[in-house]
This record gives structure tokens, C-alpha cells and sequence, in this order.
């Protein structure tokens, strides 16, 4: 399973980068936004220390103008990969752009006749995002099964990033599951090598260190 981190914290980002499990990033607008630099310069930045994908998100509505704004993204690194809302608009211009070969993140989907369009369409990704579904009482998790089912049932090369992450047992259900990769927000990593009895281990452990005859 790929682990991204869900940030556009370039401190977030060199932190995991360091513990050796970063395999890319996942911004959108409202993340950029908590940034106080100006976008452009925070993407390569972002691009420098994270080697695997870096999706950045397209606003523009309309296919025509989608399609030379997901361009100009792309040409800000290589490893850019351009999210684009799903959507009739949106769709018309992941055909173009996959075909160009650009990365594209299909993202705000919420179920899986969504991510199989965009699969057809040719996305790279689709970001269906669990959290925004449990908030609304709705199974999430559901929706990335139905989704990974769909594509193993017909060979789709399109990987399912879960997006929208809240805890600890998101991530693991998604790996249970098979997801492709988690895009997981710094809090929620922080949390994953956590376990109280590992601790008490330790101090255990070091504790009788002191005891041993050296
Ligand atoms: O990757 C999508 C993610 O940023 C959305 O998360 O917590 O705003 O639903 P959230």
C-alpha cells in the first residue's frame, strides 16, 4: 500500500519524507490555503521533497478552460498529477490530458458510478473521499470496495487513493480492503506507530537494562 500525505505543510512533508514511508502528496485548495506562500512557489517546493505524485487541483469549471490550466500545472514538475472534480466538464478533459499523458486525480468522488467513469476517461487516480460519506452517516469504506471490485472486475489501471482520512482504523480497514494508497492528513500518520503497550514495553525493557551485569 502507498502511503501520501494529505498536506501542503512543507514541514509535514520533509518530517515524513524522513521516516522513509512517503510515496507522494495530496494538496487541494482549502489545504493550500493554511500555507502562507504564494502557490506556485509552495508546489515546486513541494515537488522538491517529495518524489513520488504531487496532486494539485484545477478550479476552472469548464473543459476548455480546464484543459490549459491542468497543462500549466503539470509544467510546474513531473510529478505533478492534476486533480480535476468529477464531472461531465471534468471528464471531457481527463480524455484530452490522459491522452497527453498528464496524471490525472479524479477527486470529490462520493460512489463508485463516479470513479467508473472516471477510470474510462482514462484518470490515473480517483479520490473518493470516506471521511466526507461517514460524516453524512453513510459507509465510505463501502464505496472503496464497490469501487475496487469494479476495477479488478475489468483490469482498470486506475488507482484508488482514499482520500479524506479522519483515524487510524480508515487506513487500516482501506489496506484490509486492497486499496491502491492513503492519503493520510500528519495527524493520523503520527498516530499509526503508536500503541500505549509498546511504550510501557520500552520502559519495561530499559528498566531492567539497568538490572543486567555489564
Ligand atoms: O484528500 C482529500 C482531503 O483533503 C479531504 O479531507 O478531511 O477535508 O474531508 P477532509
Amino acid at each position: 500500500m502507498k502511503f501520501f500525505l494529505d498536506t501542503a505543510n512543507l514541514a509535514e512533508i520533509k518530517e515524513v519524507a524522513g521516516w522513509g514511508i512517503l510515496d507522494g502528496v495530496t494538496t487541494n485548495p482549502s489545504l493550500c490555503a493554511k500555507e502562507n506562500m504564494a502557490f506556485e512557489d509552495l508546489v515546486k517546493e513541494i515537488c522538491r521533497y517529495c518524489p513520488g505524485p504531487v496532486s494539485v487541483e484545477c478550479v476552472s469549471a469548464r473543459a476548455a478552460e480546464i484543459v490549459p490550466e491542468a497543462r500549466k500545472l503539470a509544467a510546474l514538475s513531473s510529478n505533478i498529477a492534476v486533480k480535476i472534480p468529477i464531472g461531465l466538464e471534468g471528464l471531457k478533459a481527463t480524455r484530452v490530458l490522459s491522452q497527453e499523458g498528464i496524471m490525472i486525480n479524479t477527486t470529490l468522488i462520493f460512489s463508485p458510478s463516479q470513479a467508473l467513469l472516471a477510470a474510462k476517461a482514462g484518470s490515473r487516480f480517483v479520490s473518493p473521499f470516506i471521511g466526507r460519506l461517514d460524516d453524512i452517516s453513510q459507509e465510505g469504506m463501502e464505496v472503496i470496495e464497490q469501487i475496487l471490485a469494479i476495477f479488478d472486475n475489468y483490469s482498470f489501471e486506475t488507482e484508488v487513493i482514499v482520500a479524506s482520512i479522519r483515524h487510524p482504523r480508515h487506513v487500516v480497514d482501506a489496506a484490509l480492503l486492497g486499496a491502491h494508497i492513503a492519503t493520510i492528513p500528519y495527524s493520523v500518520i503520527d498516530k499509526l506507530v503508536k500503541h500505549p503497550l509498546t511504550d510501557i514495553g520500552i520502559e519495561k525493557f530499559l528498566k531492567d537494562w539497568g538490572k543486567v551485569k555489564k
